[in-house]
């Protein structure tokens, strides 16, 4: 018998050391970070894989997500998505960068990129775009950072920013095809396809988010915002394109607006508001394309769409509310 080697009494020098029990086999523990992306199923970090084709991100209990070509990342799990295409549909998102791009909304970028720097003070700033769409907003950040896309400090595009704080960027938006238009951007963010009500992040790691006429949860951002973090809300004011709405409805709408349950929310206090408003003039295939990133398209008529594609101008105020929100959760 085996277990009788070693009492019975052979020449020491012939009993085999102990050998110890197999274990199962365990894959050794992925290093964590908690300024990564965390896994959708089971809340763990997920972590690069060294060397994997295509790039692969794996927690510890092996749920992987491979990275898209573009360079984002696809968290949205199966039995959380209500559709087969959730969010804003691409057509609606296309026409948003077409319009954008062009400029239109240059103010609101400017007031935007002018309250994130107002934000926050130090060294660094990781902000966070919620619903950031096809990333417009973030790249004109990026821009004004005078950090390269990749993240060098002197920035072709603005030679003449004096911005020192490293910026990070983080975007997340429930349409995939928003978020890769916005990893096309090539603007140095790490950027997923995921709902605003499951943030894949963990704890206050955050120093601002920004939501652009967009979701959120109130529990998820200040779960995911630092104490005293800042959240940057931005929505219609009351006058927001009229100049197209009266080409369309009969009596003016009230704007409803992105910031319901803000105002009664325990975790969040209003510090400022900010207006933005501006007289602007769309021409030719912009008019449609402002028409279609919007909800109006759904509302308007097929002779109204008609007579808006056949327009060369249209004149609008343009009016944006900046609502700044601290958070008080600690
Ligand atoms: C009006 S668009 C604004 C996009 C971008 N912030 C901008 O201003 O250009 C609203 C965005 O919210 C996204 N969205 C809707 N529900 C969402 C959710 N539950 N989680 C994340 N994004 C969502 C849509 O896909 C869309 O891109
Ligand atoms: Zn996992």
């Amino acid at each position: 018998m085996f277990s009788d080697i070693n009492r019975c009494k052979l020449d020491p020098r012939l009993i085999l050391p102990e050998i110890p029990l197999p274990k199962a086999f365990v894959y050794p523990a992925l290093r964590s970070t908690r300024d990564n992306f965390k896994c959708p199923s089971c809340d763990q970090a997920l972590i690069l894989q060294a060397e994997s084709q295509p790039q692969t991100y794996r927690c510890n209990n092996q749920h992987s997500f491979d990275l898209a070509r573009e360079g984002y990342l696809n968290l949205l799990l199966a039995q959380n998505k209500r559709s087969r295409n959730p969010g804003d549909s691409d057509e609606m998102i296309r026409s948003r960068q077409r319009f954008l791009n062009a400029g239109y909304y240059q103010s609101l970028s400017d007031a935007i990129v002018t309250a994130v720097a107002k934000a926050h003070s130090g060294t660094e700033q990781t902000v966070l775009d919620l619903g950031c769409g096809e990333g417009y907003y973030m790249q004109q950040l990026r821009i004004a950072s005078g950090q390269g896309a990749r993240g060098q400090e002197a920035d072709e595009q603005n030679p003449s920013a004096t911005n020192t704080t490293k910026l990070k960027l983080l975007g997340m938006d429930i349409s995939k095809l928003a978020v890769r238009l916005a990893a096309k951007r090539n603007m140095d963010a790490r950027l997923a396809v995921d709902s605003v009500y499951n943030i894949p992040l963990f704890e206050n790691r955050i120093d601002t988010a920004i939501s652009v006429f967009s979701p959120i949860s109130v529990e998820e951002t200040a779960r995911v915002l630092k104490p005293g973090g800042k959240l940057i809300m931005v929505g219609p004011g009351a006058q927001h394109l009229s100049g197209l709405t009266a080409l369309i409805y009969e009596q003016s709408l009230p704007h409803g607006g992105n910031t319901a349950g803000l105002e009664q929310a325990a975790q969040f206090t209003l510090l400022e508001t900010i207006e933005v408003k501006q007289t602007i003039v769309v021409t030719g295939s912009d008019i449609l394309d402002l028409l279609k990133m919007t909800p109006y398209y759904w509302h308007s008529r097929p002779e109204q769409q008609e007579m808006l594609a056949k327009l060369d101008k249209l004149e609008t105020l343009i009016h944006f509310n900046l609502n700044v929100y601290q958070n008080q959760s600690n």
